[in-house]
């Protein structure tokens, strides 16, 4: 069985991220949606909030597990049977951060192989940085996220 991993803060989940996880889950045969911490980011959702929203959204695909971890990606992995790592690239501008994290993560485990999917055009600009701008300042966040997060978003962002 070909299990993936696709890890990420999903601080919150947007709908570029969705659109890999659906996709990702007709490459591969079970995909887990793994909500890790990047110490490089301070967060609006705590983890268990962020899981709870993925799995609001990924709850109608059979073959997609939603969990957080506390660790390296690589020990994750391999607890979890896995040696892929599906990431989503959305421009030249992601590249650098996305290569160096797939040496370092090859690096700690060479087994890992990292697989990139083309995030879909529409979804190009999105990024849950910029949906969290929109929001604190009153902007419609409606097409940038699932539909049914928007309350949890703006009621996290208001109180
Ligand atoms: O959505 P993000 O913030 O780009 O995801 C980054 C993430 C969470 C996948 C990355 O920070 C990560 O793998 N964190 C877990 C700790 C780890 O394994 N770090 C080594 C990889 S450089």
């Amino acid at each position: 069985m070909r299990i993936a991993i696709y890890p990420g803060s999903f601080d919150p989940i947007t709908n570029g991220h969705l659109d890999i996880i659906k996709r990702g889950s007709k490459a591969f045969d079970k995909l887990i949606v793994a909500v890790l911490i990047n110490v490089e980011k301070k967060g609006l959702f705590d983890i268990e909030e962020r899981v709870k929203l993925i799995k609001m959204v990924t709850e109608d695909i059979h073959n997609v597990e939603v969990v957080s971890f506390e660790g390296l990606l690589v020990d994750f992995a391999k607890m979890n049977n896995s040696n892929v790592i599906l990431k989503g690239l959305r421009a030249v501008s992601d590249f650098e951060y996305e290569f160096q994290m797939a040496l370092m993560n090859s690096k700690l485990d060479p087994h890992i192989e990292t697989v990139f999917m083309m995030t879909a055009a529409e979804c190009s600009y999105l990024s849950s940085s910029s949906v969290k701008q929109v929001a604190k300042f009153g902007g419609c966040i409606k097409g940038l996220v699932p539909d049914i997060i928007i309350p949890n978003i703006e009621n996290r962002i208001n109180n």
